[in-house]
């Protein structure tokens, strides 16, 4: 899956240098600086915990993930 929000750093264009290093892993992905999220949304972890400074960004995903059909309107 592509990113839901173009943001400033994001590394959408680096993921295939960044795969490289990688683990396969199995558990949680916990992405404490997540932006726009590329490599979470690569991913697609099963299970996550994301983390940004920024509260506005936060907000706009916890929307996502609580209240989405209003969050789209
Ligand atoms: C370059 S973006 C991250 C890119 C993202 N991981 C990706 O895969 O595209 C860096 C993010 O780190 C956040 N950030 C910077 N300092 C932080 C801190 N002390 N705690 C949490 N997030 C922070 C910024 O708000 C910004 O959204």
């Amino acid at each position: 899956m592509k990113p839901m929000i173009k943001y400033r750093g994001g590394k959408s264009k680096e993921i295939p240098n960044i795969m490289w290093h990688v683990p396969r892993f199995t558990g949680r992905y916990i992405e404490p600086f997540f932006g726009g999220g590329a490599l979470f949304f690569y991913l697609e972890p099963r299970q996550a915990i994301i983390n940004d400074i920024n509260v506005k960004l936060m907000k706009f995903y916890r929307g996502v993930r609580d209240d989405y059909s209003n969050l789209r309107k």
